[in-house]
């Protein structure tokens, strides 16, 4: 095994997930590995504790009359569940058919380790980079980067840019190399419904009192028409329209039929808002999502009762200009319209993050477009993302740079779901993307 492939085998082992407070210790982990590596390259580095998981920092010398490029990334990961339909141990890497198995290979410290390694290997070669480099790194992306918008904010001298590069989104179609200029905002909540003070015999007591389970269903059905419309009173209310031109380019892109999107999902039919395709809906166009429903009995075999109370946890894909506060204004006032008596709500807030537009055509855009041409000898193509990250609209509002998104995810990388993997092919491109984009952002 190369001793790229090594470093990211050691990477992946730490089972970071954030969302898990048992695992603080792996994550911690995980971060004074990066130390270490860093460190190891020459780089000036720091870890920084936050009320959650640790913040990396990482420079070179920053020179006079170079550009300062930050490139950001996340090591944490999201749960492993179900882990019975995983091939192998997620926090055990394996390559199968020219791939890297693990949780977190694609998102993502593979593409995130690629750019380490891309500079590792320029130093080696050159003794210097082409720019200032600032890596940042946190491990709290997946829980919605809460304590990194307040880190920004405090270091804002020390993460001064000019621009900034993530490799955490997708590439259309392998070997295609893609330029996002957009990502979706989200905005996240959970409802509880609660009726009867105890669950509750349901002979004695059903047709007589409130079922929060049937309620809770009959709420989150309220969300849509059957065209798949968002019911929620202004909800498109500042919805940016998509651009006769983004539709044109989009309608010939590789990879986003919706066979594409059958094939991937593994789902029989695609279904959502009338009048759009499945790349428009996903990439520009608001959703509302039910992310978890629950209620009642959830053993074996039958229990008669009428549960106590039911939940459903939502998010909300934000396209510009929508904002997340007003949205969750919106939504609350939807819930409390549709809620019936007899149960009572409680609303419970989560992250959010905004959604981000930017110009593929700036000049740091066409660098950018430059360097994927010659990392994958293909021309780029120009899409939006339906995923969210949610700091890059915060690193415009808070250090007033723009982002450029140059992702190498796959349709079949399976991010977020079992058998998470990721193209050796697509980790040695990121790595060789890394030192052509710092070559071309210093022009
Ligand atoms: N890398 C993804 C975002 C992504 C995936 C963008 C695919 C474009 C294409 C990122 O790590 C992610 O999953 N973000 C979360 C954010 C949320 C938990 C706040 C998301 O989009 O669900
Ligand atoms: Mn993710």
């Amino acid at each position: 095994m190369t001793p790229e492939l090594e470093d990211l085998f050691a990477f992946l082992r730490f089972p970071s997930i954030s969302t898990d407070s048992r695992n603080a210790g792996d994550v911690r982990a995980c971060a004074e590995w990066l130390v270490a590596k860093l460190t190891g390259m020459g780089l000036k580095t720091s870890l920084h504790p936050t009320e959650g998981h640790p913040i990396v920092v990482a420079q070179n010398e920053h020179k006079p009359g170079r550009k300062t490029v930050l490139i950001y990334g996340h090591y944490d990961v999201q749960p492993v569940d179900p882990l019975n339909l995983w091939s192998n141990p997620p926090f055990e890497p394996v390559i199968r058919d020219g791939k890297i198995w693990a949780r977190g290979s694609t998102d993502n410290k593979g593409q995130m380790l690629a750019h380490i390694l891309g500079v590792e290997k320029t130093l080696k070669e050159k003794g210097d980079l082409p720019v200032n480099l600032t890596f940042l790194f946190e491990g709290e992306e997946e829980v919605g980067s809460g304590n990194l918008a307040p880190f920004l904010r405090a270091n804002a001298e020390l993460l001064k840019c000019d621009i900034i590069a993530i490799s955490d989104t997708g590439m259309v179609a392998p070997g295609q190399p893609t330029l996002s200029y957009g990502l979706r905002g989200i905005a996240a909540c959970e409802v509880i419904l609660r009726g009867p003070a105890r669950d509750l015999h349901s002979g004695i007591y059903g047709g007589a009192i409130r079922n929060p389970a049937t309620e809770i269903a009959r709420l989150v059905a309220t969300f849509h028409d059957a065209e798949g419309r968002v019911q929620v009173e202004g909800f498109y209310e500042h919805v940016k329209p998509l651009e006769e031109w983004e539709r044109e380019m989009w309608s010939t892109l590789p990879g986003t039929s919706d066979d594409d999107f059958l094939r991937y999902s593994g789902s029989s039919k695609t279904h959502g808002e009338a009048g759009y395709t499945s790349a428009e809906r996903t990439w520009a166009r608001p959703t509302a999502e039910i992310n978890g429903i629950g209620g009642g009995y959830q053993g074996e075999g039958s229990k008669t009762v009428l549960p106590a109370e039911a939940f459903a946890k939502f998010t909300f894909r934000l396209v510009p200009n929508q904002d997340p506060a007003d949205i969750m204004e919106k939504v609350k006032a939807h819930l409390d319209k549709h809620c019936p008596p007899g149960v009572s709500l409680l609303y419970v807030g989560g992250h959010d993050g905004k959604p981000f537009y930017t110009d593929p055509h700036s000049t740091f855009g066409q660098a950018a477009q430059r360097a994927l041409r010659n990392a994958f000898g293909k021309e780029p193509v120009l899409i939006r993302e339906g995923g969210s990250i949610p700091i890059v609209q915060a690193f415009r509002d808070i250090l007033g740079t723009d982002t450029l998104l140059l992702g190498l995810a796959l349709a079949d990388s399976q991010i977020h779901s079992p058998d998470e993997n990721f193209p050796v092919e697509n980790f040695e491109a990121g790595i060789r993307l890394n030192q052509a984009l710092l070559e071309e952002l210093a022009k």
